[in-house]
């Protein structure tokens, strides 16, 4: 399928997924967010692919939060329909099963901050500004905000950053947690198609035994996450990289991991 608002670039087993709508700082209508759910189907399925970089067109924005243009004309009805699919493809990329990483310069505000939050890792430039500002526009946030804010850094970001609409730079977002690394605008991408690289050359099923284990855990009782943990354990050991992994460590050598 084309793409009228994403490019898609792969490197190696890295596939870069970019939003391109500049004009709009990439806001998030309900055709991008379609096609964003094309784009991370293909991602999972393609056995080629071991990591994604999700990233914004354009130095200002990696997403300036949903399209109000199209928020303003929305019935109630509209709107529930639109949440539920904003909430899905952020799940779907949570739920991904490879590890997805943010590139954020610029703006991730609203939708964008909520996509940005469904990914595994955050890279940030030390220019980037996060902010949940939905309550300037009389609303909330509809794709998951209240939810994996309070999830990523607690009660008190989640409330502060909803309820004044505030945004705040890329070292206070490291410093909740929201970020993981920050870095100067011009290493953006060297910082990224690194981390990429280190992922997509590591083995796929305990990658995705990690994400399994972590994302389950986070919502159930510990011993529930503890038996994930136990069975995704259990699995390594019916892959080829787990034995190729402990032969190479035995042998002095790096491992190579074929994604078997
Ligand atoms: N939805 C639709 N269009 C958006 C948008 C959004 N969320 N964010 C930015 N744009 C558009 C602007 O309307 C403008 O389009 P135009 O040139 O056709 O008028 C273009 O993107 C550039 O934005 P502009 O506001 O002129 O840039 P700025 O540098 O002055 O301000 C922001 C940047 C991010 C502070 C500002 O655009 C903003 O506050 N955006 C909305 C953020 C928001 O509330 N997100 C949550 C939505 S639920």
């Amino acid at each position: 399928m084309a793409f009228r608002n994403l490019l898609l670039a792969d490197r190696g087993a890295v596939r870069r997924i970019t939003i391109h709508r500049p004009d709009k700082l990439n806001a998030l209508d309900r055709e991008t967010i379609n096609e964003l759910h094309v784009a991370f189907d293909q991602a999972r399925h393609d056995d080629a692919v071991r990591a994604v970089v999700l990233a914004g067109s354009g130095e200002k924005a990696f997403v300036a939060g949903a399209d109000i243009g199209e928020l303003s004309g929305l019935t109630a009805q509209q709107a529930q329909s639109f949440s539920r699919l904003g909430q899905a493809l952020m799940s779907k990329i949570e739920r991904l099963g490879k590890p997805v990483i943010a590139r954020i310069q610029g703006f991730a505000l609203g939708g964008g901050m909520e996509l940005a939050m469904s990914c595994h890792l955050r890279v940030a430039s030390d220019k980037a500004r996060f902010g949940q500002p939905e309550i300037n526009l009389g609303l909330i946030p509809g794709f998951g905000g209240t939810q994996r804010l309070l999830r990523l850094a607690g009660r008190g970001a989640a409330l502060e950053l909803c309820l004044t609409g505030r945004p705040i730079d890329a070292a206070r977002a490291r410093e909740l947690g929201i970020v993981t690394h920050v870095v100067a605008p011009e290493n953006l991408d060297t910082e990224v198609d690194a981390l990429a690289d280190q992922l997509a050359a590591s083995a796929p099923h305990a990658l995705a035994g990690i994400l399994d284990a972590v994302l389950h855990g986070g919502e159930s009782a510990i011993d529930v996450g503890l038996d994930y943990e136990t069975q995704a354990f259990a699995l390594c050991f019916a892959t080829e990289d787990m034995r190729e992994g402990t032969r190479a460590f035995l042998e002095r050598r790096k491992p190579a991991f074929a994604g078997r």
